[in-house]
């Protein structure tokens, strides 16, 4: 399917099929009464509603700019696009009449011991997610966005990425794609295509101690992670897959076969076959608690150049969704901290957002409750 729908109960790019084209963006918003948060939110909703249903642009007067960046020619396909807006904990924060009104968990990223955060690379009073088959009609989205709301979006910081849309084998077995590292990323991933579960993982409901208007967003994390992938290229492939817990060529636990296979970690409780500190263990213990923890990634992969000190500047744009920022990513980072894998990567930048709910049909707008 290329064209992804507008109107519904969530916002599209969360449970969508991850397409090859990502692009998360953070800005600042000048916004200081209801009626300037309206505008954002009804300009918003006009721009993405748009965007990822495609059609003609306008053609005006020579004499004025262009409607359109024209990037994308004057035809404007869905190419699969979609828009994820989430707002930060700034916006709630530094504006008292929108304080009553913050998600519960929605703070303020915090450094993890591991992390190098580079204050120009983090926060942010909205985030908005683009997803695409082409980084073009990303970046053409982005443009327009930015055009269209220039006297409220403030653009704080931006990070691309892409990832091969991967096709099953031809038994049918499911392969993920790869991350920079070399191994499949996301065989573990709760099924994005199961409403139910995602209903007890990604989507905020009743069950959630949270304002009613929240209810069908969601918890956003995003962190820029960098990999150093100099050195991982230089580590034996022994210690590379203790360090996941996994094959790298089939993508299968260390106990396992096929990616399909589910590690039994039960029958290995010393960790002799899988490191009790590799990173899917720690991650995910399987015990019947850690069931409260899962959370739904969405990542891309990323590379920007060179450094200053001349290496690659590679890694992980790591985004996932989940109903509880604390019993999902919290968490599981937090059992993350200290992991062997960390001698390889160093996150420098992102931050929380809440996705918020979907415009559940026309003439209605995004964040309307709010305002
Ligand atoms: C699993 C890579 C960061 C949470 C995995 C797997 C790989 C991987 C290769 C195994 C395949 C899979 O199930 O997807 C990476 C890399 C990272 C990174 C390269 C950083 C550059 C994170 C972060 C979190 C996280 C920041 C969350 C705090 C998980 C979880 C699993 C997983 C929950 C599934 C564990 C399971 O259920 O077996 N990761 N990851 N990862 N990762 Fe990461």
């Amino acid at each position: 399917q290329q064209r992804q729908p507008f109107h519904g109960p969530h916002q599209a790019g969360i449970v969508t099929p991850r397409p090859a084209a990502g692009l998360v963006a953070a800005f600042d918003v000048v916004v200081q009464s209801p009626a300037d948060l309206e505008r954002l939110f009804r300009a918003l909703t006009v721009r993405i509603a748009f965007l990822t249903q495609g059609g003609r642009t306008p053609q005006l007067d020579p004499k004025l700019p262009p409607a359109d960046s024209g990037i994308l020619g004057p035809e404007i396909e869905p190419d699969n696009l979609t828009i994820t807006v989430g707002l930060g904990a700034a916006l709630f924060e530094n504006r008292p009449w929108l304080r009553p009104f913050k998600p519960k968990h929605l703070q303020r990223m915090a450094g993890f011991p591991n992390d190098a955060l580079d204050p120009e690379l983090c926060h942010g009073d909205l985030s908005i997610q683009f997803c695409a088959n082409t980084p073009d009609s990303n970046i053409h989205a982005l443009r327009d966005l930015l055009k269209n709301l220039s006297d409220q979006l403030v653009l704080r910081w931006l990070q691309d990425g892409s990832v091969p849309v991967v096709a099953p084998a031809a038994d049918g077995e499911k392969q993920s794609a790869r991350n920079l590292l070399g191994f499949r990323d996301g065989t573990a991933n709760p099924d994005s295509g199961d409403p139910a579960t995602m209903a007890r993982v990604v989507w905020v409901g009743e069950a959630n101690d949270e304002p009613a208007w929240a209810r069908g967003g969601s918890y956003q994390v995003v962190r820029i992670i960098r990999m150093l992938v100099e050195s991982w290229d230089r580590t034996p492939l022994g210690e590379q897959q203790r360090i996941f817990g996994r094959k790298k060529v089939s993508g299968a636990p260390l106990d396992g076969r096929t990616e399909a296979d589910v590690p039994d970690y039960a029958a290995d409780p010393d960790g002799r076959v899988t490191p009790l500190d590799s990173h899917i263990r720690r991650a995910n213990p399987r015990t019947p608690e850690a069931r409260e923890h899962l959370i739904l990634r969405r990542p891309f992969n990323y590379a920007n150049g060179v450094t200053k000190s001349r290496q690659l500047e590679q890694g992980l744009l790591f985004v996932c969704y989940q109903a509880d920022l604390e019993k999902g990513f919290l968490t599981v980072q937090g059992r993350l901290d200290g992991e062997p894998l960390e001698e390889y990567v160093k996150p420098i930048g992102g931050g929380y957002f809440y996705a918020l709910p979907g415009v559940p049909r026309p003439g209605d707008y995004l964040g309307r409750p709010l305002v």
